[in-house]
Parts: structure tokens; sequence; C-alpha cells
């Protein structure tokens, strides 16, 4: 099992040891319930530098108030022992309590790329992931950290707010792990029942034709158009976006001409499920 940690002091005092013994320490920040897309950060992780820490924490501020925050599933003991066959060297899970005592009252807004796409949907969810992502940083301070490709939104927000505060870590994205029918690995899979499990690999392959089009020169209106068509035909509902974003600034695009991304959420049942794909 790795080492196991939920306050601040003890953690640092580690960090500050392995330091010493000239370790460059890799942080992955985890919500838990992992599966093997968050192990592909771990092994990701293992291969950057000599020492990793996992942070477990199911942040409060990042759910809206009908999202899932109380259903999300937990299970520590399961987590703490794949991280262990993963080989991360300590597991950080603190309690809310001490992530956000009485009084706490800071919050950090990351304009224009949190507005759109999730963030239309989702108000208040960037400045949650961003504020907490931040103060993880802070407690752990690890010289880099990952995030998957999978929330493509919260990766470059989260790059965005390393590079304007200057907090000296290196922020690195990994490719998103899928099943063998194209369904990009999330907690929330296991909220499918039968059915929708069934249909939820169309989400994929439907932005896979979508930037298989713009590829092919296409435009993006007509493409998306029909995109979404095609989810609502699998049973989407409601398709909350599918649209073609420049890859880095995430500003709209019509023809592909520099690195883009194709990103979409939609409903299965009560499921939420995201994925995007890259163009170019
Ligand atoms: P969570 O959803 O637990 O995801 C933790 C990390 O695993 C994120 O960087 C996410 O992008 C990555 N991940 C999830 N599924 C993946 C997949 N199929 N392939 C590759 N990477 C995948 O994202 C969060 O937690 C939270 O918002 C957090 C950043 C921890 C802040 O609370």
């Amino acid at each position: 099992l790795p080492l196991r940690f939920d306050a601040v002091a003890p953690l640092r005092a580690q960090v500050a040891h392995w330091r010493a013994q000239g370790a460059r320490i890799v942080l992955v920040p985890t919500m838990g319930a992992l599966h093997a897309g968050h192990l592909a950060l771990m092994e990701e992780a293992s291969r950057l530098g000599e020492r990793v820490i996992a942070s477990i924490f199911v942040n409060p501020t990042q759910f809206g108030p009908n999202e899932d925050f109380s259903r999300y599933p937990r299970d520590l003991a399961r987590d703490l022992e794949l991280l262990g066959q993963a080989r991360v060297d300590a597991a950080y899970a603190p309690s809310a309590e001490a992530m956000y005592p009485e009084g706490f009252s800071t919050s950090l807004q990351v304009a224009g790329l949190s507005e759109g796409l999730c963030g239309a949907f989702r108000p208040g969810h960037f400045s949650g992931v961003a504020t907490v992502v931040t103060k993880l940083l802070n407690q752990v301070g690890p010289d880099v950290a990952l995030f998957g490709e999978k929330d493509f939104q919260q990766l470059q927000v989260i790059r965005r707010a390393v590079r304007d505060l200057e907090l000296g870590v290196e922020i690195r994205g990994v490719p998103t792990l899928r099943e063998a029918d194209g369904l990009a690995l999330s907690s929330r899979n296991r909220y499918l029942d039968e059915d929708e499990r069934a249909r939820a690999p169309r989400l994929h392959a439907v932005l896979r034709d979508v930037a298989e089009g713009l590829r092919r020169g296409e435009a993006a209106t007509p493409l998306v158009a029909e995109g979404r068509a095609a989810l609502e035909h699998a049973g989407f509902a409601p398709v909350q976006y599918l649209e073609v974003r420049d890859a880095e600034t995430l500003q709209p695009v019509e023809r592909v001409e520099r690195p883009a991304r194709v990103l979409a959420a939609a409903y299965l049942g009560r499921t939420r499920l995201i994925d995007n794909v890259a163009v170019g």
C-alpha cells in the first residue's frame, strides 16, 4: 500500500525528504473511484519522476446543486489497493473540513477558457476545479502534475491558471484511455445500465466521424449538425454540445488549419458523458 496522508504538514515533510534525495515529484490529482484511465496517469507519472503522489478528494465545490456529488462513488480502501499495485508512493486524501475550513472564502476564476462547452452547462464548475487544483498543487509542491485529455477543457483551464499565477509546476496532459469499443473510461460509466452502456460508444464514434470530415476539409457547421442528429438518434438526450474548437485557445473553429478538438457532452438517461478527439 502507498503511504497515506490526510494532513498537509507530514505530507510536505515527506516531499521535502524525497526532494533532498534528488527525486522528481509527480502529482496525479483524482476524485477516487479509480479505473484504468487513472492508472494510465499513474504509469505515466512513474515514467516522469522518481516519486508519485496521488490525491483523492471528491471536491464538493465543483459539483452543481443538481449534480451527483452525494452519489459519486467512494471506495478509499479499493483505491489504495489499486494505487499500491500501480506502485504509487503516497496517497493524499484530505477531508472536506481540512480543504474547506470554516470561513474559507477564496476562489479562482479563469475567464474565457471556463466559459463555453462544459462551463456553459456547469456554472461554477471550473472555478471549483481551478481553486482545488491550485490548493492541491500548493499543498504538495510537485515538479510535475498530470491530467487526462478526457477532460480537455479542464486541462486547458489548469494550464492557464498555472501559467498566470506562475505556480512553478509543469502540467502535462495524458491521452484518453478507452474501452475496446471506444467508450472513454470514466468513474461515471458505472451509472450506465446495460442498454445505455451498449449505446455509449456512439459518442466517440460520432466525434471521430466529425473529425474525419474536418480532415477531409469539410466545414464544421454541417458536420456538427449531422453528428448531433446521430447522437439524438442513438438516444442521447439532451446533447448539451457538440463543437469544434481550437486545441489551445478553445475558440470556435469552422475549418481546421491548426490543431483542433471535437468536443461533446450528452446525457444517456441520468448519466452525463463527455468526450473529445483531436483533429490535426
Ligand atoms: P477525476 O474525474 O477523478 O479524474 C482524475 C484525472 O484522471 C483527471 O485528470 C482526468 O482527466 C483523468 N482521467 C479520467 N478518465 C480518464 C481516461 N479515460 N483517460 C485518461 N485520463 C482520464 O478530473 C477530476 O477528477 C477532478 O476534476 C480533479 C482534477 C481531481 C479536481 O477535483
